[in-house]
């Protein structure tokens, strides 16, 4: 789907929906960083530098890494099962605390606000045995991460996966993990 649609998340989750499929783990993985949209040679710095701030450029890092991520959660709510696990990959860079650069609105602010939104939902699952978690992946070699980055996406998905069969995510309600399962300060 596109995650920047609503009409594209809406038709996925009606499908979901209409399968009866049972979700036990949700990965919000997908994520845009402004720096890699190549098209237009301004666009990053209308989202980095307060001096080219531009609002709805801004706009969109929010909604494909944060409003998306939890539209799809509110949707497919019906299909998650009793313990279902709901994983935002969010960033180092969503760290209120830990930011010591300024700038990187769009990206910063977006993986910020899906922190807090991952925190505000996982309070609404405090009556029950559903989890929503946050989780720092750390500097990925991928497209996003580059080629120096220090870890494979492979490594780090095994080790979501350990958590995830290790019970660690299910107790991590409303939580900032590492993927060695240490928490990451907000
Ligand atoms: N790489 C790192 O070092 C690093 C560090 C911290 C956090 N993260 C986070 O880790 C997650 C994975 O990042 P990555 O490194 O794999 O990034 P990436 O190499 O840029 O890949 C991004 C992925 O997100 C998908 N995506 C982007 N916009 C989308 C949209 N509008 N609708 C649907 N899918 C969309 C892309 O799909 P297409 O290929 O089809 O465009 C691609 O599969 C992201 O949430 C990122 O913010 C990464």
């Amino acid at each position: 789907m596109d995650l920047s649609k609503k009409k594209s998340i809406a038709q996925v989750c009606s499908e979901i929906l209409a399968d009866g499929l049972e979700i036990d783990l949700l990965i919000n993985n997908a994520g845009f960083n402004p720096k890699d949209r190549k098209d237009d040679p301004n666009y990053f710095q209308s989202t980095f530098k307060i001096e080219h701030f531009d609002a709805s450029n801004v706009a969109e890092s929010l909604w494909i890494n944060a409003l998306a991520p939890m539209t799809l959660i509110s949707r497919i709510l019906p299909n998650l099962t009793d313990d279902a696990v709901a994983l935002n990959i969010s960033s180092w860079l969503g760290s209120i605390g830990g930011k010591t650069s300024g700038g990187h609105y769009g990206y910063a602010g977006s993986k910020a606000l899906l922190n807090m939104f991952t925190r505000a939902v996982a309070l609404e699952f405090s009556d029950t045995n559903k989890s929503a978690v946050a989780l720092n992946p750390g500097w990925m070699r991928t497209d996003m991460g580059g080629s120096n980055a220090e870890r494979t996406p492979t490594e780090v998905a095994q080790a979501v996966f350990a958590l995830w069969r290790g019970g660690k995510l299910s107790a991590a309600n409303g939580k900032f993990l590492n993927t060695d399962g240490s928490i990451h300060p907000w």
